[in-house]
């Protein structure tokens, strides 16, 4: 089982030099290159060559690098996709994907470009929503290389004049529903950002929450949300304590052959097994990063 943890994924504006350079010492999983909503019109241009140059600049160590391009129906976004597709990172973001034509698209642009450059779709409109499950099975077709949505929640807010409380009730419909789906195909999902990126406490609540959800990560704006994300996505020793308990209670003569055991008076199934060893190797995958 190769996991590759996403707790954290920070978004940089494009346009901001300094920022791209900060995220180099970083302890984000990911960081996100940003062409599209944090950069002005005017800064475009600007924006593209920076990232590019960073991107084939490397020195971003074990980081995943992510290049978010502008929609297909901006001015920028097929300069974009073909400079992105040159320097190839892990993935390319694409912004306001409804449709699986979107990605085809995308995929067929980005056929001359390494295999491992794979694709993320933004999921931040309505009709996304409405047609999660067509998009995630989208996954299937090699032609897209979908692998992670990425949650944009304050398009969904512009979009439907919701209005998020603490617990973002009106949100949870197309959170549960991404991860839903993002799930019956086997790709990964990340959650939306929290804006208010000094309140620390308010953020953390958001991320348990994410989490809850199945999420398996967060998209952030600011340095300090690093490290609780990261956190926060991770494994704790009690729940990593208790899995690697089934795994070993499985292994036991007496349990043999057997689909549900007793293990400190709880049934255990062998389904749990298998989530035990997803915990594990999840917690493995990120000791082996530092
Ligand atoms: N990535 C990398 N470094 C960042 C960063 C980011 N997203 N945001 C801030 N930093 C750096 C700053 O450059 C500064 O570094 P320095 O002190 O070494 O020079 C340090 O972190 C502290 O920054 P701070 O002064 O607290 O924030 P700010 O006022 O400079 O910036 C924002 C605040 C919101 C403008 C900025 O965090 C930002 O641009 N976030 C990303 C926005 C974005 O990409 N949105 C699109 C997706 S929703
Ligand atoms: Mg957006």
């Amino acid at each position: 089982m190769a996991i590759r943890p996403r707790r954290s994924a920070l978004y940089m504006p494009g346009s901001n030099a300094r920022t791209l350079e900060k995220a180099k010492t970083l302890a984000a999983d990911v960081v996100i290159f940003d062409l599209e909503d944090a950069v002005a019109p005017e800064a475009k241009d600007l924006a593209r060559d920076q990232v590019m140059a960073a991107v084939a600049g490397g020195g971003y160590g074990n980081r995943e690098l992510v290049v978010r391009i502008n929609g297909l129906d901006t001015p920028w976004g097929l300069t974009d996709l073909a400079r992105a597709a040159e320097v190839a990172p892990d993935a390319i973001l694409v912004p306001k994907v409804s449709s699986p034509s979107q990605l085809i698209t995308v995929g067929q642009a980005l056929a001359p470009a390494p295999e491992k450059t794979r694709v993320w779709a933004m999921i931040e409109t309505p009709l996304a929503i409405l047609n999660l499950r067509e998009i995630a099975a989208s996954a299937e077709d090699p032609v897209t290389r979908l692998s992670c949505f990425v949650l944009g929640t304050n398009d969904l807010v512009k979009e439907t004049r919701a209005a998020l409380d603490e617990n973002r009730t009106a949100a949870l419909f197309w959170l549960s529903a991404a991860v839903t789906a993002a799930r019956a195909f086997g790709i990964d999902v990340l959650d939306g950002v929290y804006n208010a990126f000094r309140d620390l406490e308010g953020f953390r609540r958001e991320c348990q929450q994410g989490r809850q959800l199945g999420m398996d990560g967060k998209t952030l704006i600011h340095p300090d949300q690093i490290a609780p994300a990261n956190e926060i996505f991770s494994p704790t020793e009690e729940e990593v304590a208790w899995a690697r308990k089934i795994i070993a209670a499985f292994e036991q003569p007496e349990n043999q052959g057997k689909g549900a055991i007793t293990v400190d008076g709880r049934m255990v199934e062998l389904l749990h097994r298998q989530m035990a060893q997803r915990t594990v190797a999840l917690a493995e995958a990120i000791a082996a990063k530092s």
